[in-house]
């Protein structure tokens, strides 16, 4: 009987983007589900949205309409995400499922019949306006995170979990399991800042929050986040419901895959909610580190995200997988920037892999006449080579088992940097030449073609395309390309024949690429100068520039500007930059903006925007535009559209 294995993400907020950095963990997960499938595991691969609270509620009514039906826009989008990215999950859960809302109130109830939840008071800082509790560490220089505004001490009847009551038995848990909670490092972060300083009991219900699940037993309340975020990990599988099948065949979870700032979440609470529940441990809980940009973690509330949709378009989504799984150890952070992703593209993925495939396909169409020749005798040189793939098969499954990702890949362009070496050692251009050579040429030819093989079935669960193409150029049957396949060298059949590929990875001319994209770090420095050197000419010169700058009433009379509202979006043939919009606002309008980078046409669709709608016409590219959608941007160029605070009908004025 196949060996089980049950991997999960965190469940995502439903926020309007997820961004590269969401995008990470699940890509991550991905890769491991098909890592461990190829190795003959029955894998489960769940993941889902986190859809009760106070915020959803809160964006809900500010956009008009019922939180249900906003986690369900913004959840269908999540899910295409996932499609365009290759995340081949067994199960997308959403906390406002029906069965996990039931199993959800069980857990809750069952939990306070054992004790283990009791009645009490918990003081925190309430924002009026927003109608929002805060802890002391959430505010911000006093005041409410969200709006700013004073917040003041209040007390509300909320339940609490005792999680001081299971403090010793957690500890000892990670003390004598070290594989429990990974990378190491997590574990003294969990026993010396929480662990041992001493657990608090837990606030796990509010009467302030409606949109929650109820208690069961004490309607005003509904179930505070933890508690219904962390049990999905185990509803998703039917605990609670009359069909435990899944529950009992998967769990423990295998795997818990989650960025560092919720480990203590899942390394704490839910393991004190399991011990509670009688419930086994999940084997593992990885901590992966983040993505960060100019050293800040990557969020929406920074402001700093990068868009996976308009990557994956960009670039390609085997280049983006490869970018995220190669780029940075995954216990921890690493930066991300476009020339690091160019980079990559060029030199890993252009000159080493690209180039391999391309120029082994190209030499058997010349060398062979497109079929495949048989393996020869075998020199030192192959010896090496044969050699080095077995020892890279080796290393890689030890790497991928240990969630090495990185490494686990560089072993790989070992070998196609091995590859490409064996190219020019062996000339086979000089071979060719020689008819009596012919043999060895085939040789050569049989090598490289084998060790692509072997490539293809450990790229294949991180990237899912480039590994059938290879597979494909080189006519390679699908019993050959299982993991067991791969173990062993000199399975790929002569006589098949190649099949040219179209350009996997085109080179990126980097510096065009990066002045495109509006470039990151020292072509916006460059930039930077250029416009404050700019500014500084023009100060220079004009003595009283505040006087100068200053427009009467009548000037800023002449510039209508009304509300608009996003029809359809499409982006503009033959330009990165540009999107075509259709706008209602005193009339429908074509209206070309620069925006592309910013935003996607699909979610720039039903927005409301500021529009400029009495500037003269003017041709984009062909395109007339009838007016000009306005944006504010920052010190580095970022873009942002500048929308009514509050929904307005379209067409309304602005001034
Ligand atoms: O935390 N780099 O949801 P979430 C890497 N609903 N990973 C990042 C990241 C970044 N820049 N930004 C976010 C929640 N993530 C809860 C989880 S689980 C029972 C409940 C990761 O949408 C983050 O670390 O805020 C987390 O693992 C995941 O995205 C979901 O974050």
């Amino acid at each position: 009987m196949k060996q089980k294995y049950y991997i999960t993400t965190p469940i995502y907020y439903p926020s309007d983007n997820l961004h590269i950095g969401h995008s990470y963990c699940s890509v991550a997960a991905d890769t491991m589900a098909r890592y461990k499938k190829m190795r003959g595991y029955d894998v489960y691969f769940l993941t889902g949205t986190d859809e009760h609270g106070q915020k959803i509620e809160k964006k809900a009514l500010d956009a008009g309409v019922t939180p249900q039906a906003y986690v369900d826009n913004i959840v269908a989008g999540i899910k295409r995400l996932w499609e365009l990215m290759d995340v081949r999950y067994d199960k997308f859960i959403r906390t406002t499922d029906d069965f996990h809302v039931k199993s959800v109130q069980q857990i809750f109830k069952k939990l306070y019949d054992k004790g283990d939840i009791y009645k009490s008071e918990y003081e925190g800082w309430y924002c009026t306006p927003c109608e929002s509790f805060w802890t002391e560490s959430q505010l911000v220089d006093g005041c409410c995170p969200d709006c700013g505004r004073e917040v003041v001490k209040t007390k509300e009847e909320s339940y609490f979990f005792r999680l001081s009551r299971y403090q010793d038995r957690i500890i000892k848990h990670i003390e004598d399991n070290p594989e429990f909670l990974q990378p190491t490092s997590r574990q003294n972060e969990m026993l010396n800042n929480f662990l041992r300083a001493g657990l608090e009991d837990l606030c796990v219900s509010r009467t302030s929050v409606k949109w929650g699940i109820p208690v069961t037993f004490d309607e005003k309340h509904t179930v505070y986040v933890w508690i219904d975020a962390l049990s999905n990990y185990i509803t998703a599988l039917g605990y609670g419901t009359d069909n435990t099948e899944l529950y009992d065949k998967f769990w423990p979870a295998d795997l818990h895959l989650v960025g560092k700032e919720i480990v203590r979440f899942h390394a704490i609470i839910w393991p004190a909610i399991l011990m509670a529940l009688d419930l086994p441990l999940p084997k593992q809980v990885f901590g992966h580190g983040w993505l960060v940009i100019g050293g800040e973690k990557m969020s929406k509330s920074r402001g700093n995200v990068v868009d996976p949709v308009f990557l994956c378009n960009r670039y390609g989504v085997d280049a983006i997988r490869y970018y995220l799984m190669r780029e940075m150890p995954f216990g921890s952070d690493g930066n991300f920037t476009n020339e690091a992703l160019l980079s990559r593209m060029n030199s890993d993925l252009a000159n080493d892999l690209g180039n391999l495939i391309s120029r082994t396909v190209a030499m058997i169409e010349k060398y062979f006449d497109g079929v495949i020749p048989p393996m020869g005798e075998v020199t030192e040189l192959d010896n090496e080579l044969i050699d080095l793939s077995k020892e890279v098969y080796n290393n890689y499954c030890e790497n991928m088992d240990n969630l090495r990702f990185s490494v686990a890949l560089s072993e790989v362009w070992r070998l196609i940097s091995r590859c490409n070496k064996y190219i020019d050692q062996n000339e086979p251009w000089v071979l060719a030449k020689d008819e009596s050579k012919k043999a060895r040429l085939g040789s050569v030819m049989y090598n490289l073609a084998e060790c692509l093989r072997i490539v293809s079935v450990l790229i294949s669960p991180v990237m899912t395309t480039t590994c059938k193409a290879i597979a494909q150029a080189f006519s390679i049957s699908d019993e050959l390309l299982t993991f067991e396949a791969a173990s062993t060298y000199g399975l790929l059949q002569s006589g098949q024949t190649v099949v040219k590929q179209p350009v996997l990875f085109p080179r990126i001319d980097i510096k065009k690429e990066l002045a495109e994209l509006g470039g990151d770090s020292e072509q916006k420095e460059e930039k930077k100068d250029k416009k404050e050197k700019k500014q500084e000419k023009k100060q220079e010169k004009q003595p009283e520039p505040a006087a100068e700058g200053l427009i009467t009433i009548d000037d800023f009379a002449k510039v209508k500007l009304m509300v608009g509202k996003v029809l359809e979006c499409k982006r503009l043939e033959g330009s990165d930059k540009l999107l075509v919009s259709k706008i209602l606002c005193d009339r429908e309008r074509t209206i070309v903006s620069g925006i592309a980078k910013w935003y996607s046409p699909e979610e720039m669709v039903g927005k409301l925007v500021t529009v400029v709608v009495n500037l003269k016409p003017a041709k984009l590219r062909g395109v007339l535009s009838e007016g000009m959608v306005l944006c504010s941007e920052d010190k580095d160029g970022n873009l942002a559209l500048i929308s009514p605070e509050k929904d307005m009908p379209a067409g309304s004025e602005i001034g």
